[in-house]
């Protein structure tokens, strides 16, 4: 399973990049709107961050499929890279996706809430499908067996498209979709973290440290011995 960030924030993407394996950025509207910036000058400025390699999704905006495919185009011409644009599984947006898949360019269906909306989108065309797992949550469904069903549906019809896990609000939401087989999560820059955090751990480095520096000295490394 690959984890990407589900963020627009700077500051927060280069940390992240610096410190985890992180495949990529996710991005909606809403998102970028939190960063009060020109939209396209943003995204050039993630992409700078993250290189050429790691995947960026960016949603288009627009409900008829003729605005959604102009503005994907557009988007991927002027931010380039590992470019993916996300698409909300609205009728609109399925033709949108029927149209672009066959201009070559890659989408990730989005806003997605049952296992037949992701294999519509499948078989339309996306390459990642992103079913909100905190939202169905939060209306009494439950977010990690619809992730379930979508990967027996697209192990059950050899379908390639991979489940892009997003909207988590704690950690054993995304435990339990990686259990689950989920090919991918995008998470938030405090998800991430606290995906690794654990008092023990952090207990345990401390005691190594202190039990290390009573007999060599405070802050001597081996190779300064
Ligand atoms: O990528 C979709 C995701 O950002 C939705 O997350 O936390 O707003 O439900 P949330």
């Amino acid at each position: 399973m690959i984890y990407m960030l589900d963020t627009a924030n700077l500051k927060q993407i280069e940390r992240a990049f610096d410190l985890y394996p992180m495949a990529g950025v996710t991005t909606n509207p809403s998102i970028i709107a939190k960063e009060k910036t020109d939209f396209l000058s943003h995204l050039k400025e993630i992409r700078r961050i993250i290189g050429e390699d790691s995947l960026l999704h960016a949603q288009s905006l627009g409900r008829k499929a003729e605005d959604i495919v102009e503005e994907a185009l557009y988007m991927q011409e002027n931010v380039g890279g590992n470019f993916y644009v996300k698409i909300p599984v609205i009728p609109e947006g399925i033709k949108a996706m029927k149209m672009l898949n066959k201009k070559g360019v890659k989408i990730t269906a989005t806003a997605i809430f049952t296992a037949e909306q992701a294999h519509i989108a499948s078989v339309s065309g996306a390459e990642f499908v992103a079913p909100y797992v905190n939202r169905l949550d939060n209306m009494g469904a439950n977010g990690v067996q619809v992730v379930e069903h979508i990967v027996t549906l697209f192990k059950e019809h050899q379908l390639d498209t991979k489940v892009l896990a997003a909207s988590f609000k704690n950690v054993q939401q995304v435990l339990h979709v990686a259990l689950a087989g989920g090919h991918s999560v995008t998470v938030t820059a405090e998800i991430m973290d606290n995906l690794l955090k654990h008092p023990m751990t952090d207990w345990s480095v401390d005691q190594f440290v202190q039990d290390w520096e009573n007999v060599y000295g405070e802050g001597k490394l081996v190779h300064q011995l």
